[in-house]
């Protein structure tokens, strides 16, 4: 997605050689008006999938998703991090195991906001690891709904979240893939998978 690309060029800064710091736009202040292009884009690449139902995990995560669920007229969930005060019965859990930050925490969902019926599109912000959408698969599969597919805002594909998601069969749709961060340099995927939205 060039507007996206073209953002993360002029305010994404590289931190490390693994991490890349979007606080301008989509970790911290958002921008909406990228964020209503992100949802649209996400909804034009799962156009025609019968998606009933989005499912993401707060925080970051919410903007994009919120936007994408306005455009394929879907509710959209969030799953929870912490214990909610009001969220206490009937939940569906799964436990995700952060590399980043090497920790585990317990994500959690209400079993009234997923259904069997449902065909859910899971959409996350980054994916590094892969296990946070591997949780969230997990609930969709403790509800008996399907996966129709992952969207991701930025994936990072110098690392195995994206090979180990694709190899389970997913179908995954990220908006930007970064090949490298090595040198303080971003490098963009150029490979039709990374150019997929430049071809269509
Ligand atoms: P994984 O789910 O793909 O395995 O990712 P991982 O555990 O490594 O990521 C932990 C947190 O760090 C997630 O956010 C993820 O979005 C974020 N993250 C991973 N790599 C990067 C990066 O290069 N840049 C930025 N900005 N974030 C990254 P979180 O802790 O859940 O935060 P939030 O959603 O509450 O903002």
């Amino acid at each position: 997605m060039e507007q996206l690309i073209e953002k993360i060029k002029n305010e994404g800064s590289v931190l490390s050689s693994s991490v890349l710091k979007v606080d301008t736009f989509l970790n911290h202040q958002i921008d909406p008006q990228l964020m209503l292009a992100i949802g649209k884009e996400f909804a034009k690449r799962f156009d025609g999938c019968g998606i009933t139902r989005i499912l993401t995990i707060e925080s970051s995560g919410i903007a994009p998703a919120v936007m994408a669920g306005m455009h394929l007229n879907v509710p959209v969930v969030f799953a929870r991090k912490r214990k909610s005060l009001t969220l206490v019965n009937d939940l569906l859990t799964a436990s995700v195991y952060s590399f980043t930050k090497q920790e585990t925490s317990e994500i959690s969902v209400s079993n009234k906001y997923l259904s069997e019926n449902d065909k859910v599109l899971i959409i996350d912000d980054f994916l590094a690891n892969g296990q946070a959408a591997i949780g969230l698969a997990e609930i969709v599969c403790q509800a008996k709904a399907s996966v129709s597919g992952i969207g991701i805002v930025i994936e990072k594909g110098f690392q195995e979240g994206g090979s180990i998601l694709r190899e389970r069969g997913y179908r995954v749709e990220s908006l930007a893939i970064i090949n490298s961060l090595e040198n303080g340099i971003i490098q963009f995927d150029q490979s039709p998978v990374g150019k997929a939205e430049i071809t269509r």
